[in-house]
């Protein structure tokens, strides 16, 4: 195991939603894949209901199961009824965490409200019991309130702002936020920005991005990692 690399230096591949591009995402199925397929850091999404973090990305249930409505509205017992794809439930973030043991970097990244504090409380506990480090932590949103929420809780953990397109000051706000790191759309990514998050000390990395001619083009363009459905893509890199 790379160990570099867990400590978030080097150039990072970050399977996203688990090994997605092979399992239904968000999944344990599709996390263990993303180890098997040798994945050094994993990407998720987390909304709060009732006492517990669940793993699904959107705000709603159809697309990716059984299910109907938003998440936020339903029980916690109705969501665990749920297939998620081939016969897998709707993990519980405790779950991830507990499948991973310590192996791989987690990228969380807060997609529903009031994610913030339940988070840090698991964490915690987490840190507590060594199921894992500090190190092997990053916890992004595209909801930046939600994020400082936490960075005010659990200054030692990292965080990264994501944004979709360029904003008028570059990465300013992301230093701001006291940001480890900046993840922006591939669509909107340019030279420019980069220079300008580097400069502010932030790293950078991109999503999507599932193929080879795209992820060498970032990598040229000088960013820092991206995100992938296809972990195995990595090998690309000490081909290319
Ligand atoms: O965290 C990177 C990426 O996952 C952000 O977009 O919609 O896939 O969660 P999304
Ligand atoms: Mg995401």
């Amino acid at each position: 195991m790379r160990t570099d690399v867990i400590e978030l230096n080097g150039f990072i591949v970050f399977a996203h939603r688990g090994a997605s591009g092979h399992e239904p995402e968000n999944t344990l199925r599709s996390f263990k894949r993303a180890l098997e397929l040798g994945a050094s850091w994993i990407e998720t999404d987390v909304y709060a209901v009732e006492h517990e973090l669940v793993v699904i990305h959107d705000d709603r249930l159809e697309r990716t199961t059984n299910g109907t409505g938003y998440v936020m509205e339903r029980s916690l017992e109705y969501l665990r009824s749920l297939d998620a794809g081939k016969g897998e439930r709707i993990p519980f973030l405790r779950e991830l965490f507990e499948l991973v043991g310590g192996r791989v970097g987690i990228n969380v990244e807060l997609k529903g409200p009031n994610t913030a504090k339940p988070l840090a409380k698991l964490i915690e506990e987490l840190l507590a019991n060594r199921t894992l480090t500090r190190d092997q932590l990053l916890v992004s949103s595209f909801n930046h309130r939600e994020l400082r929420k936490f960075h005010e809780l659990m200054q030692e953990i990292r965080i990264g702002a994501l944004i979709v397109r360029i904003p008028l000051f570059y990465a300013r706000f992301a230093e701001k936020l006291g940001a480890w790191s900046v993840h922006v759309s591939s669509e909107f990514i340019n030279r420019r920005f980069v220079a300008d998050a580097h400069r502010r000390g932030l790293k950078v990395y991109v999503y999507t991005v599932n193929d080879r001619e795209t992820l060498l083009g970032m990598r040229a363009l000088g960013v820092d990692g991206v995100f992938t459905n296809y972990p195995e893509l990595a090998d690309e890199l000490a081909a290319g």
